[in-house]
């Protein structure tokens, strides 16, 4: 049996099991009654699910209460960052897949934490959260005029700025809000907080709608048969919704398309194994775990035929900047002749670099290698290198999953030209 068990501190707990034998789903819930008196907490109910759902999430935010329903074999797109009367509520990534479970975050440093541990990453869902966090932070310091909201908005910007360095998205939203802010024309202080709350919203839908728009130009790439192989994880969870590498996936699967993914388990923090997995077998598509060290056999293999991956900041020539691993798996690619994509919207390319080696690569934490989820796997003092990220150079890649359609080489010009269209075409 599978369970994907929600524990709220409401006291309302969700569990769904899912018969693996005949796919039918039953759905546990016990109701807000936990007596803290006594612990009783509550009677377990339970509600079998029509066999068309796979499987439930549920939240709750603020006094609201919500479910992300996944049916068979249709992407239903999560969305990890979201904003529920007037609150900012993240899927906590950390726990997943073990666990499905919902979070507030009602300071800018919860979101600065948030961002900082990952529970929110990919960098699109950095940004979405980032600009949140800016609202955030600024009905925290609770300013009393326009001139105190301004300075609040640069400082919640320049705070949130320093929790991650390398996904370009981030700045991207900070930029974004505080230029809308320096720019918004409210005199009075509730159309201000209001302004930047409806700039952050923007945020968030526009990248809903870019991301949409990346599966439909990647998707005519995948052909029956095709083995797919894509590296961490750039789907729904990582941006607004939807995804951008899974994007391709998710619009093929929706094209009917016949199609495998082989996803790398992506050391050390197992966003492949974790994110991608779940993500890819809630929407019904074949997925196939691999550890990262055997991608160069099951290219060897003839299994894959295309390789499609996210980008956290691309630089003017090209160059991507993605998870660790990912340089590695573009070589191997090469080597075996298989084409190797990036998907990504505009807001990730970073034209003030003029190549990948000016894009800051984040150092984390030793213990995320020596003491992977908890248990140690290295001798106590050993010395550790743990960047996040790594480049992949233009010349590796055949082409650029955008919403404003592929990029192909001279990259210079392909991302030049769609910049412009994006400005024309309003994104
Ligand atoms: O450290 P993470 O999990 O934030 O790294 C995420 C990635 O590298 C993703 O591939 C990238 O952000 C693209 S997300 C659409």
């Amino acid at each position: 049996m599978n369970w994907i068990v929600a524990d709220w501190p409401w006291g309302i707990d969700f569990a769904v099991e899912k018969n693996r034998e005949n796919g039918d789903t039953a759905l546990f819930y016990r109701k807000s009654c936990f007596n803290r008196k006594n612990g009783d907490m509550g009677r377990l109910r339970q509600a079998r699910l029509p066999s068309s759902i796979r499987s439930w999430g549920a939240g709750i935010g603020g006094s609201s209460f919500s479910m992300t329903v996944f049916t068979k074999g249709v992407a239903v797109s999560v969305e990890p960052v979201r904003w529920i009367n007037n609150k900012l509520v993240i899927i906590d990534q950390t726990l997943l897949p073990a666990l499905y479970k919902e979070m507030e975050l009602n300071t800018a440093a919860d979101v600065w934490e948030a961002i900082k541990v990952l529970r929110v990453r990919g960098a699109p869902a950095i940004g979405v959260c980032a600009a949140f966090g800016v609202v955030v932070g600024v009905r925290e310091k609770a300013p009393q005029t326009i001139e105190e909201a301004h300075r609040a908005v640069n400082e919640t910007a320049a705070f949130l700025a320093t929790s991650r360095p390398t996904a370009v998205n981030l700045f991207w939203a900070l930029d974004r809000m505080k230029a809308f802010a320096a720019a918004c024309d409210a005199s009075r202080l509730p159309a201000f907080l209001q302004a930047i709350e409806a700039e952050a919203v923007d945020i968030c839908e526009e990248d809903k709608r870019r991301c949409r728009a990346i599966g439909e130009h990647g998707a005519a790439l995948i052909q029956n048969g095709y083995g797919v192989l894509t590296h961490c994880n750039a789907g729904a969870l990582a941006t607004a919704a939807y995804g951008t590498a899974l994007a391709v996936m998710f619009r093929a699967h929706e094209l009917g398309k016949r199609f495998a993914v082989f996803a790398d388990e992506t050391r050390p923090l197992l966003q492949g194994a974790r994110l991608t997995a779940w993500e890819l077998q809630q929407a019904g598509i074949d997925v196939t775990l691999i550890c990262d060290n055997m991608a160069a056999q099951v290219m060897r293999e003839g299994r894959i035929q295309m390789v499609v991956v996210g980008a956290d900041r691309i630089a003017a020539n090209g160059d991507v900047a993605n998870k660790i691993g990912t340089y590695g798996v573009a070589t191997l690619a090469k080597a075996h002749g298989i084409p190797f994509y990036v998907a990504a919207p505009l807001s990730t390319f970073d034209l003030t670099l003029e190549s990948g080696a000016e894009i800051p690569i984040e150092l984390r934490d030793s213990e995320e290698v020596t003491h992977g989820f908890g248990k140690q796997t290295a001798p106590d003092g050993v010395k550790v290198y743990n960047p996040a990220f790594d480049v992949t150079p233009a010349e590796h890649i055949a082409g650029i999953i955008t919403e404003q359609g592929i990029l192909r080489r001279p990259f210079e010009e392909s991302i030049e030209s769609a910049m412009d269209r994006s400005n024309t075409t309003g994104g």
